[in-house]
């Protein structure tokens, strides 16, 4: 298929058909990642700059190491030693940013909307990784690309996602994504966090993990975003991981080899014991892998289609 997007802004406006085929060219991706020598010279010329105003590892990290992968030459600001400090606005930033020739900015932002305000004012691709409260699209594709390896054709599958939805972007990009392919998708969490309006997105919703898990071949756990919540939104750590903690006792109630995802970084003890973590069903570490194979071939699409690493 011809490729034609600049950006990559969430997966509630992308077509299945772009979902499979970033998923298609991760798979040749993660061949390539998968060598000892793993240095193409594809995007060799081009220049990725991460533009992150909240904290990262995971995303950050894969971006870099999937551009010098493919060749292109990556630049990360960082935001509290940059003239944001300053009081420079986003837009005089993505600006300068651009006035340097970036070939792609990928921007991770505390505001909603964020990526697409780029997207709209500036001649580079935008890549969202994570804007606020409302979507983390690549997140998301290395989810459902790590289901996919594992269970095959997800279409039919039941995929439980819980915890925090109410901040969750991860929570929203993967029921957008998820339903697209044919997933029977349950957000499961307190009513607290658990809002009436993620109805909109025509899944199925609960504030019992014990009535959700029965039938789920995958179970995601969600960060606690404590760093994001007001006070009184559940009565204590304990109280939570009781009720919504993902313990071996508890992923039994799914009646099979569920597979454990969870996006990272982890609370542990609180939304996951140390044993699921850590145990054979869940695949957190492989989801990380994945996510540079689904950053590689996003970066890939979006500023290299014209060579020929995929056919
Ligand atoms: N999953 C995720 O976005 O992790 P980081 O915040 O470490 O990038």
């Amino acid at each position: 298929m011809k490729w034609q997007r600049k950006d990559i802004l969430g997966l509630e406006d992308m077509s299945l058909d772009d979902i499979r085929h970033i998923l298609h060219t991760a798979k040749v991706m993660k061949e390539i990642l998968m060598r000892p020598i793993k240095k193409l010279p594809t995007l060799k010329g081009k220049s990725v700059v991460n533009v992150f105003y909240e904290a990262s590892t995971r995303t950050r990290t894969s971006f870099e190491m999937a551009a010098k992968v493919l060749g292109a030459d990556t630049t990360s600001i960082a935001i509290a030693q940059s003239s944001v400090s300053k009081g420079e606005s986003l837009y005089d930033t993505a600006k300068t940013i651009q006035a340097m020739r970036a070939d792609l900015v990928i921007l991770r932002h505390p505001s909603s909307g964020s990526a697409k305000f780029l997207a709209d004012i500036l001649d580079p691709g935008v890549v969202n990784a994570g804007d606020g409260q409302h979507e983390h699209p690549t997140q998301a594709l290395l989810d459902i690309f790590t289901m996919e390896e594992e269970l095959g054709a997800l279409d039919g599958k039941n995929v439980v996602i819980v915890g925090d939805v109410l901040h969750s972007r991860v929570a929203r990009s993967n029921a957008w994504g998820l339903q697209k392919l044919g997933v029977n998708v349950t957000l499961v969490g307190p009513p607290t966090l658990l809002p009436i309006e993620m109805e909109g997105l025509g899944v199925k919703m609960t504030h019992d993990l014990n009535d959700a898990l029965p039938g789920a071949d995958v179970v995601m756990a969600l960060r606690l975003q404590l760093e994001r919540q007001k006070s009184g939104l559940f009565p204590s750590l304990r109280e939570y991981n009781r009720l919504y903690g993902l313990t071996t006792e508890r992923l039994k109630k799914t009646g099979k080899e569920s597979i454990v995802l969870h996006p990272g970084p982890m609370n542990r003890g609180v939304e996951i014991s140390d044993d699921v973590a850590d145990g054979a069903q869940a695949l957190i570490e492989r989801q990380v892998t994945n996510g540079v194979a689904i950053r590689m071939a996003l970066i890939y699409l979006l500023i290299g289609g014209s060579s020929n690493v995929v056919a």
